[in-house]
């Protein structure tokens, strides 16, 4: 017997800080040792010409997500994380809803029970859609003391928003008890209105779906949420920037000082509103919010990223089929609103379900026109694929590292493969990739969890419910920053 389980020999490996050539020795699914001719493993795997990378971490996605009008998203736990780790993912963050008018023990009971079927390691943001006294008071804290430290709130959509007196007292219980908080930052009203508007002149096509809620719709709320958690001292990660105008508020807030984090994912920085006008109503492929830009936006949204505004790339993975979009009704947890049908029998822009499916392809299409095309470097790739949600998220030193002690998750990418990204070579549940065709260079051939070959040239051999739930630590990041400029500290009442 070798003194590692499992030895990965002679990759290039890629952390967040450095790039370099070594073996990597694992025992009991943790890294155990870095260095040229360790000594041998019971078993060994090759990783001569690839380069190897941490696991990745989705901090963003909708697996099986039960809305309150009843609708289930079709991704299951099994299938989502299939699809996950096909792609190099070897943990994610998904959501636990709270329907409005309920106690978090009351919102989807069962769902934590259905998280145990994942094949990848999980964990969960709190959704908070109604912030009564015994909700903040007993609930939130009974799941901080879990591990359950990030909550995650709705500016938009109905009826999962919150006002501004509700979203402050959410960022005031963070703040006392130490959990992060996520946000969706467009403007309800003037979506509506907008909505409004566009029926009324016979515009339904997915298209509209981008023209009912355009850049400064996102701009306002991005600004909204940072004054608010500026307030109250409360550190926020911005979830999916789509465009320069909501990215610019989060960089001028941050050069002031402000903790205040930004996330984007693959669809706005490869996807346009030339996605949203393909036949036969295929453009409700690409409905999601924030909806996608126009094409010369991409370019800004890759600078910052390499500025370092955004700093986090997501799947945002949703569960709906194209099937299910053309039959939707409206009212759906994540569409907006009323069904307006059209004379051809599909739905209005503003019934079709928000969101698309990426778990699998986040991490292939973020190596391509990252690291292939040279608009970042690998450890910029490390970073925004796994170390830098891992550190927001109380997961450093756990998930997003190479070093000794760290869980032995890893990628194996082969940087020359070419190939298209095709639906029918995809493990997800979702009957549509809004991605088909892309051509793409660089692949995952192995991914490993915890030490254990979890996919190998595309077979998932992980197990359902070989994933692990991972209770989270506090956000490794300096708390309170004495902003609020009387000295009354509201929030710590
Ligand atoms: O369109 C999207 N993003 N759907 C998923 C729900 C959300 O807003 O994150
Ligand atoms: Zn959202
Ligand atoms: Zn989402």
């Amino acid at each position: 017997m070798g003194d590692f389980d499992l030895v990965v020999r002679g990759g290039t490996l890629a952390s967040a800080a450095e790039v370099f050539e070594a073996d990597i020795g694992i025992k009991d699914g943790v890294i155990a040792a870095l260095g040229r001719n360790l000594s041998r493993g019971a078993e060994e795997v090759s990783a001569k010409g690839l380069i190897v990378t941490p696991g990745g971490l989705d901090s963003h996605c909708h697996i099986e997500e039960i809305g309150q009008d009843g609708t289930v998203q079709e991704e299951s736990f099994s299938s989502g994380s299939a699809a996950a780790l096909a792609g190099g993912t070897t943990s994610f963050i998904c959501f636990l809803p709270q329907w409005k008018g309920y106690s978090l023990a009351d919102s989807a009971p069962g769902y934590e029970e259905q998280a145990k079927r994942s094949r990848a390691d999980y964990s969960f943001h709190q959704i908070i859609t109604d912030p009564t006294a015994e909700v903040m008071e007993k609930e939130v804290p009974a799941l901080v003391q879990r591990g359950i430290r990030s909550l995650k709130v709705f500016l938009t959509y109905d009826p999962l928003r919150l006002t501004d007196g509700e979203f402050l007292r959410v960022l005031a219980t963070a703040r006392r008890l130490g959990a992060f908080v996520t946000v969706h930052c467009e403007n309800f009203d003037a979506i509506g209105w907008r909505i409004e508007a566009l029926l009324k002149a016979g515009l339904t096509d997915p298209l509209q779906h981008a023209w009912s809620r355009p850049p400064v719709v996102e701009r306002e709320a991005t600004h909204r949420a940072i004054a608010l958690a500026e307030l109250v001292d409360q550190p926020i990660q911005v979830f999916h920037v789509s465009c320069e105008d909501a990215a610019a508020e989060i960089a001028a807030a941050r050069a002031r000082g402000v903790k205040v984090w930004g996330e984007t994912c693959p669809q706005y920085f490869t996807l346009s509103h030339d996605d949203l006008q393909g036949a036969d109503f295929t453009g409700a492929k690409a409905v999601c919010s924030p909806a996608l830009r126009e094409r010369s936006e991409h370019a800004r949204i890759w600078r910052r990223i390499q500025d370092g505004t955004l700093d986090v790339v997501t799947s945002d993975h949703c569960g709906f089929s194209f099937a299910t979009a053309k039959k939707a009704a409206g009212s759906s947890a994540y569409g907006t609103g009323a069904a307006a049908q059209r004379p051809d029998g599909m739905p209005a822009f503003n019934a079709i379900p928000n969101g698309v499916p990426g778990i699998e392809t986040r991490l292939p299409v973020l190596f391509s026109e990252g690291v292939s095309k040279g608009r970042i470097d690998l450890p910029t790739f490390v970073k925004l694929s796994s170390a830098n949600a891992a550190k927001l998220f109380g997961l450093a030193g756990r998930k997003g590292t190479l070093a000794p002690g760290g869980d032995a998750d890893l990628v194996l990418w082969d940087p020359d493969r070419e190939t298209t990204i095709a639906q029918e070579r995809l493990h997800h549940a979702i009957d549509y990739t809004p991605w088909e065709g892309l051509p793409v260079k660089g692949w995952p051939s192995i991914t490993i969890r915890r030490g254990e070959i979890a996919v190998q040239e595309g077979e998932v051999l992980a197990a359902p419910g070989s994933g692990r739930f991972l209770s989270r630590g506090p956000y490794a990041l300096a708390r309170g920053s004495g902003r609020v400029p009387d000295g009354f500290d509201a929030a710590a009442l």
